[in-house]
């Protein structure tokens, strides 16, 4: 089975065909960073007019770059939730017009678990697993039954991890899109140059949710104590002790996690599984005898396979959407294909 796999949540525009959930025969990624960088983040009217204007090629493409013809594609997914609603309405109705012309079933996925099953792509892992999902706008900790079967254990109670990454990021002029510079920047810096504060929540019915408010306002204030003193700051170690501080917040939680509910299998994916620090973090955990998979560094970003991917599973079990599927820009976390509207 062939699947067409679009996604147009934010500044990414992909497209990808996916054969029966495992084989990427192209993975598109157009990008608008460039376009945004300008202003520091995404603009959301400028991300969903690139859109309007790539999909069509973008998509082409894809297919093109597999071997096939519009014929070979037998059902299409895409990400219709969370993200930006104009940027989402793209994908979303591009989908539904791609599947009506040419006869076949399509399905509107949430990106969020997208992101956490892109992993299963490459380095599949038997269920139950925990989950970690790290992005620009997510930061969950869950326990993965099934692929359609996610319970959230823990979450930001603030800021996501990928935000923090990037306003950290902008404060000290590392330009957009931030994660990727601070994580360059912090091989060069000494990762215990400053000892920045862990979070403050101590809630014992909710162990694993996570604050990230308080680290990124202290790096950033660490940086305006040095230029109000007019010293030469050093990035470099404003960016590792950062990067060490954000990651062993996560990392803590995990390993308590993995601790108390006894399960012997990890899985992280969304942009910030990118994160050098954190892979290694995760691929230390071997050590003790667990399992872990995270997805290589193209699948972590925003890009269509992941979402052909997940879409084959609920096509490839007669799951489908009909004419009237939309596009949402808040979900409840990992909302399940019946209560994604909730
Ligand atoms: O999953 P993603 O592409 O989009 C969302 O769904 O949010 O994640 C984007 C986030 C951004 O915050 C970006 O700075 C971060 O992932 N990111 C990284 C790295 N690469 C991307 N953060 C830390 N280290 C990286 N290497
Ligand atoms: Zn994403």
């Amino acid at each position: 089975m062939n699947i067409l796999g679009i996604e147009t949540s934010c500044d990414e525009c992909s497209a990808s065909v996916v054969e029966d959930g495992r084989l990427i025969k192209s993975n598109v990624v157009a990008t608008q960073i460039e376009l945004h960088k300008p202003y520091e983040g995404v603009v959301p009217e400028l991300a969903s007019r690139l859109h309007t204007e790539w999909i069509s090629q973008v998509v082409k493409y894809s297919i093109e770059s597999a071997g096939l013809k519009n014929s070979d594609i037998d059902g299409v997914a895409v990400s219709n939730r969370p993200g930006l609603l104009g940027s989402l309405l793209v994908g979303t109705n591009f989908a539904k017009a791609f599947a009506y012309a040419l006869k076949i079933p399509f399905i509107g996925i949430d990106h969020i678990r997208a992101h956490l099953y892109a992993s299963q792509v490459e380095h599949p892992l038997e269920y139950p697993y925990l989950g970690v999902l790290v992005s620009g706008g997510h930061t969950v900790i869950c326990k993965v039954n099934s692929f359609d079967d996610i319970e959230v254990l823990g979450t930001t109670i603030d800021d996501a991890i990928g935000e923090a990454f990037d306003k950290v990021a902008k404060f000290y002029g590392l330009g957009y899109p931030g994660g990727i510079q601070i994580d360059r920047l912090s091989k060069l810096g000494d990762p215990n140059a400053f000892l920045f504060p862990g979070p403050s929540i101590k809630d014992s019915k909710h162990p694993y949710d996570i604050s990230y408010s308080g680290l990124k306002t202290a790096a950033i204030n660490q940086r305006e104590k040095f230029l109000q003193k007019g010293k030469e700051d050093s990035k470099e170690n404003l960016a590792a002790s950062f990067q060490r501080q954000a990651v062993g917040m996560l990392m803590k939680r995990v390993r308590d996690a993995l601790r108390k509910t006894g399960l012997k299998r990890v899985s992280a994916g969304g942009g910030v599984a990118a994160n050098s620090l954190l892979r290694e973090e995760l691929s230390s955990l071997r050590e003790g005898g667990y399992e872990v998979s995270f997805p290589s560094i193209k699948l972590c970003t925003d890009n269509g396979a992941m979402v052909a991917a997940l879409g084959y599973r609920y096509l490839n079990e007669g799951i489908h959407d009909d004419e009237y599927l939309s596009s949402y820009a808040r979900v409840k976390a990992f909302s399940s294909y019946k209560t994604r509207e909730s």
